[in-house]
């Protein structure tokens, strides 16, 4: 066959939040319109996109790692188009970069114009020479998201960009932009359309969830998001990440825990438990606040599972007040955390703060929170032994594909034996074992019941 008969293939290499991972899903469906198929043999790719992450320099050093490694690929098939797109795109200076270390790279474009991507792609095909457009800001109209093909039982749903909060460590307000809520009629029409396509279950995402519709015209908040998403017939389940202890109010408090819809798990990250680092920070709550927020879920909502995000070593952060980090830790003990070492990111206010923690007093701090959520971690999955749990199934394990795997609803991982066609029912299983990732179980049939 020829090469111009041949079907084009597409790769997309995402790193980073779900807020990547969904831009991901919307450029495979602008490609996939464009009439490309999806491989994931990057030998045996057309055009190959990689989404990238800035929000620490591991991330940033994984993707000119990866950069790396194409270089050789391109030599070998000087037709191959490298597309970068994401939060490393939006930073100052890139561009530069890109034009001089990176030649083989042929489009670079941000996150604001992920939806030109198309054109992009013409342009190189017809120019043959690099195209980094990276825009700045974004006409709200434009952040309509193309029709998605979907697999599984979950779907990611954005409702809202960007991020008003400039937390003192973190890059992305600066790489996202100001908070832009989308019209709630435009969800609920995509939510809607997914529930025919199959869906079961929707994350509504955003970098601060709890202040959509803020910038609105109409009189909608959060809750009442979520009010109107339970009365989507179809839709069994609802999720939502990140939550905002700062704008975790009553009434949605009240409305998760009369919801039947909504999941008894919630993300809240805490960053820090010294009430001086999180004003550092600029978190806008203190540690008591924080631990009465957690009191009040835990009491309005029964059995819910609370995960949160721990920086140690942000500037200035004494002995004293790691050990506040580690009594909070205690005594809310989280279902799990992802906890990190405070990275400098050019550009935030922390960066310039003169009092950095040496590398290896946060490496130490670090060792000793992950061993001690660990444990609780541990403890939280083994107290499920013996549960029955509604879980619903996404299809085979990624680790073993003899079983299946599935979520709780406080969005523990399950892995059990079953039959394939159960992906996407929601069935009753019984914990059986346990290990720091995941939860083992066997399904319950109505006979065991007796
Ligand atoms: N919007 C979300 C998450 C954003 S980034 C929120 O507000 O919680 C995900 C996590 O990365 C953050 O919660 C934080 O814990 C971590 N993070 C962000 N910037 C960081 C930095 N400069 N160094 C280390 N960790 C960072
Ligand atoms: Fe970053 Fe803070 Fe916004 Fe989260 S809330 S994205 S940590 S600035
Ligand atoms: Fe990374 Fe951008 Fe998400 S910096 S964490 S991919 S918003």
């Amino acid at each position: 066959m020829s090469r111009e008969n041949k079907k084009k293939r597409y790769l997309t290499i995402t790193f980073g939040c779900q807020m990547n991972e969904h831009d991901s899903e919307v450029i495979a469906a602008m490609l996939e319109n464009m009439g490309y198929d999806l491989t994931d043999d990057s030998a045996r790719a057309d055009i190959i996109i990689i989404n990238t992450c800035c929000v620490r320099e591991t991330a940033e050093n994984k993707v000119f790692g990866l950069l790396g490694r194409l270089r050789k690929l391109k030599e070998s098939n000087p037709d191959l188009v490298i597309a970068m797109g994401g939060c490393m795109s939006q930073q100052e200076g890139i561009g530069k970069r890109i034009r001089e270390k990176f030649r083989h790279v042929d489009i670079v474009f941000g996150t604001y114009n992920v939806h030109k991507l198309p054109e992009l792609i013409s342009r190189v095909l017809e120019e043959r020479r690099q195209v980094i457009e990276v825009w700045s800001s974004t006409p709200e109209a434009m952040e309509s998201i193309p029709e998605r093909r979907v697999s599984g039982p979950r779907a990611w749903v954005c409702i809202m960009y960007g991020c008003n909060n400039f937390c003192t460590y973190c890059i992305v307000p600066y790489v996202r932009g100001r908070e832009r809520s989308r019209d709630p009629n435009d969800i609920m029409r995509e939510i809607n359309h997914l529930v025919e396509q199959g869906i079961k279950e929707v994350i509504l995402l955003g970098q601060n969830v709890n202040s959509y519709g803020k910038d609105l015209d109409c009189q909608i908040d959060f809750a009442c998001l979520l009010q109107r998403l339970e009365n989507v017939e179809g839709l069994e389940r609802i999720r939502f990440m990140t939550s905002h202890p700062r704008d975790f109010n009553d009434k949605l408090i009240e409305t998760i825990a009369k919801s039947q819809k909504v999941c008894e798990h919630i993300h809240l990250p805490v960053q820090a438990g010294s009430s001086t680092i999180l004003r550092a920070m600029n978190r806008g709550y203190d540690k008591e606040e924080y631990l009465l927020l957690v009191d009040k879920i835990t009491r309005s909502v029964p059995g819910v599972s609370l995960t949160t995000d721990i920086i140690v070593g942000f500037p200035g952060e004494t002995e004293k007040d790691f050990e506040d980090t580690v009594d909070l830790v205690r005594r809310v003990k989280f279902d799990g955390a992802f906890i990190f070492v405070y990275n400098k990111r050019s550009g935030t206010p922390a960066a310039k703060m003169e009092n950095q923690v040496p590398g290896e007093v946060k490496s130490k701090r670090i060792q000793e929170l992950i061993a001690m959520q660990n444990e609780f971690t541990l403890r939280s999955n083994e107290n499920e032994v013996g549960k029955v749990h509604q879980v619903l199934v996404e299809g085979k394990s990624r680790t073993r594909d003899d079983r299946l795997s599935g979520r709780t609803r406080t969005n523990k991982l399950v892995v059990f034996e079953g039959a394939g066609e159960l992906t996407g029912k929601i069935i009753p299983v019984k914990i059986t074992n346990y290990s720091l990732t995941h939860l083992e179980g066997e399904q319950v049939f109505p006979s065991n019941d007796h």
